[in-house]
Formats: C-alpha cells, sequence, structure tokens
C-alpha cells in the first residue's frame, strides 16, 4: 500500500488498518510529500512492519529492497493518489519508491485519486486516467462534495471502508467458487518434418488473462495450452500441447463433466497428412507439395460430450462482417456464446495487450469496450459467473 502527499493521507492511515483487519500483510510506502502528513512511525504500528520511504536506501535495500518490494505483493494500492502520481504512473516514471514499485510488479495495480476538483477536471489529468485504465489499473473513487481547499466538487478520496470493499469486490469475487473450468489457448503447431512446422500469431494473451481471472474468482481452472512466451497465472492448472489432436485429446478428457469450457485457442483448421520423419532436403524435388488434412474442431466436439459443461464459449477472431460470421460460428459449433474480436484493428490483433469484443449469445449480445485483456477477460468471466448461476439462463 502506497500513501501519497495530500491532505487525504490520514485516510490512507486508517485504510491500512482496515486492510489488517481483514487479515492481509501490509506493508507501506510512504512518499516525501505524505511524510509532511503522516509519519513512519504512525504507520509502522499500524502494519506492523517496517515503512519504506526511498527508492535507494541502504537499510532497506539490505531487507527487502524495492525489486522484492513489487514482487512480495498480491496487490499494489495506492491511496491517495494525487495527480502527480497519476501523471507519472501513466509515463511510466520510476523516480521515486512508489512509482518504481508499480512498473516493477506483476501484481495488479489499485488506484484511490484525491486532488483539487479543478485538478481532477484537467484534460492532462483525465488523459492520464483513461491510460491507466486501458492497462487495467482499477481506479477507485474519488468522491464528490466540499475539498479540503474550500472548494466543491469531483476529487475527495472515497472513504476507505468504500475503498476496501472495492478492493475486495475485484479481488476475491469468489463468483466461481467450486466451479471447474477448462480453457484452450495459443496456437496450435503442426508439424510439415522434424524442424519445420505450419503454425499462427496467436499470443495466448486473452487465454491466458481468461485463466488467471476465472482462479481469482475462485475456480479451479485448466488450461490446455499450444506453445506460447507466457508464465501460467498462479493456481492454475497447466497442460501444455503441441498439435491440434493433442489438444483436442486433452480437452475432451479435461472438460467432461465441467461447469465452463472455454476455446479461446487459435487451432489449426489443417495439419500435413503425412509429415515427414526425416527433415526435408531443399534439392531432393523441385517443387515440394504438402497434402493437408482437416484438424478436428476441439470446441465442437466438446458440445457432443455426454457430459457437456454448462457454458461453452468460444471465439470469433474475424476480419470482416466481425458479427455474422460470429452468429453463424456459434450456431454451427453448438456453442452457448461466441466472444468475437476484429483482429484487423490494429488495437486488438493477434499479440496486442489491449482487446474489444462484443459478447454474442442466442437470446442478446453485448459489447465490451478497449480496454487491457487482463479488464476484459474479468468482466466476461463476471458475465459468465452470473450466467452458470442461472442454469435456466446458460443458452441466452
Ligand atoms: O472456426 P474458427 O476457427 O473461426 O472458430 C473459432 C473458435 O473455435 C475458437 O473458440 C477456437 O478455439 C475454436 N476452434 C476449435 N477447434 C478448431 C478450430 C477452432 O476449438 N479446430
Amino acid at each position: 500500500m502506497a500513501i501519497a502527499g495530500g491532505i487525504a493521507a490520514y485516510k490512507g492511515a486508517e485504510l491500512v488498518r482496515l486492510l489488517k483487519k481483514q487479515g492481509a500483510d501490509v506493508r507501506v510506502i510512504l512518499s516525501r510529500g505524505a511524510r509532511e502528513f503522516i509519519t513512519p512511525l504512525t504507520m509502522q504500528a499500524l502494519s506492523g512492519e517496517p515503512v519504506h520511504t526511498e527508492l535507494l536506501d541502504e537499510s532497506a535495500e539490505a531487507g527487502m529492497g524495492h525489486i522484492e518490494l513489487a514482487r512480495w505483493a498480491d496487490l499494489l494500492v495506492i491511496a491517495p493518489a494525487t495527480a502527480d502520481v497519476i501523471a507519472r504512473l501513466a509515463h511510466g516514471r520510476a523516480d521515486d519508491l512508489m512509482t518504481t514499485a508499480a512498473l516493477a510488479t506483476a501484481a495488479p495495480v489499485a488506484v484511490a485519486p484525491a486532488m483539487n476538483q479543478q485538478m481532477w477536471a484537467n484534460a492532462a489529468t483525465q488523459e492520464n486516467l483513461i491510460l491507466l485504465t486501458q492497462r487495467g489499473i482499477q481506479i477507485i473513487g474519488p468522491d464528490q462534495g466540499e475539498q479540503a481547499c474550500g472548494d466543491v466538487g469531483p476529487g475527495r478520496l472515497l472513504e476507505p471502508a468504500q475503498i476496501l470493499q472495492a478492493l475486495q469486490s475485484r479481488f476475491s469475487s469468489r463468483q466461481l467458487d467450486n466451479k471447474k473450468v477448462v480453457i484452450t489457448a495459443g496456437p496450435t503447431v503442426e508439424a510439415i518434418d522434424p524442424v519445420r512446422f505450419l503454425s499462427n500469431h496467436s499470443s495466448g494473451k486473452m487465454g491466458y488473462a481468461l485463466a488467471r481471472a476465472c482462479a481469482e474468482a475462485g475456480a479451479e481452472v485448466t488450461l490446455i495450452s499450444g506453445p506460447v512466451h507466457l508464465s501460467p497465472p498462479d493456481r492454475v492448472r497447466l497442460l501444455s500441447v503441441t498439435s491440434a489432436i493433442e489438444m483436442h485429446d486433452a480437452s475432451i478428457q479435461e472438460a467432461d463433466g465441467a461447469d465452463l469450457f472455454i476455446g479461446a485457442a487459435a487451432v489449426a483448421d489443417f495439419r500435413v497428412s503425412n509429415p515427414a520423419r526425416e527433415k526435408i532436403k531443399k534439392n531432393a524435388q523441385p517443387d515440394l507439395t504438402l497434402t493437408l488434412v482437416e484438424n478436428p474442431d476441439v470446441i465442437a466436439a466438446v458440445c457432443q460430450l455426454a457430459r457437456r459443461p454448462t457454458l461453452v464459449v468460444g471465439f470469433a477472431a474475424e476480419t470482416s462482417d466481425l458479427l455474422s460470421h460470429a452468429r453463424e460460428k456459434r450456431v454451427k459449433k453448438g456453442l452457448d456464446l461466441v466472444i468475437a474480436n476484429d483482429v484487423s484493428d490494429p488495437h486488438t490483433s493477434f499479440g496486442s495487450d489491449q482487446n474489444a469484443v462484443h459478447l454474442i449469445g442466442a437470446l442478446s449480445e453485448q459489447h465490451l469496450a478497449l480496454a487491457s485483456k487482463q479488464v476484459i477477460a474479468e468482466k466476461i468471466v463476471s458475465i459468465l459467473a452470473e450466467r452458470l448461476s442461472e442454469p435456466a439462463a446458460a443458452s441466452s
């Protein structure tokens, strides 16, 4: 938890107390400005841990240095966050301990702004906040009302209890407690010979973000992944596969009786019918003809299982006629829901960290605007969890 310099810093102290009461281990970073309002001694007494103040301080680096601190946290919350901190976060600055920790952590970051209403309304602040939101940083508040400077308007730090509630709803929704979820992700790789293959540009980021969001919502998650350059999220069981056939076989086995199956993988439609056992030599033949045979449709096969998952959700990555192709795909494959995204748009193409999607069900459709893949994943998971809690609505 980091506290920036502002009159609302005392509410940050109260938030530390509330987090401790909930059983959280809290380490406090106090900016130089914050130390004008509250003392490290107060925060040490409240958190029961040494307080971190400087980026490069010999004694701190000998204990828990700034990178260790960033790794230690499951969540970094900055409350209050001043306009200056928000600007520095937006630009990836690392000029003090707080912003360095925000840059160096893989944990979710939440920011509770507090500032004068005119500073809040300033286009610079608003644009910085959009950047932070797009990167998946949670913005909590601010509140409206009378300000310390005498102005009235938006910019007051939310009450600590409200900030706590916002953090709890994000990090332990438990919406998928006791649910078994299977997700496919990444590309498949189809051998031509022992050194060459056919594949595609899927990065696996969307499937991995969904796996993380499902695990955070309490599900037991199995992630069946083609080759990608990503680490599996915590508390997710990873099954690594290579080809479409392997992904098919693993999916059939794992999806049997599951509550939710999400097909986020870009499965190769074809494989080489007879991959060469030895490396194909350049001079052996003037032309090379590869015969391709169709791969099984993994998600359609999952829909045919006797113990079909309650909800089966597919993706439709399209470059034209997004919605009509996605609607057709939903019906043809027997899916409950299709998540359609436009891969011709550079903001949402393969490998991007952001996405914008349409959720297409039998009776309703919904658009989720451009945001980080993690934020989109959390929204999708929340919608799916709601559907799972009302079985009759599964195919709406
Ligand atoms: O037909 P298309 O490849 O566009 O369909 C995309 C959806 O179907 C995705 O959910 C993808 O994971 C799934 N799929 C599959 N097996 C295939 C092809 C696609 O599970 N062989």
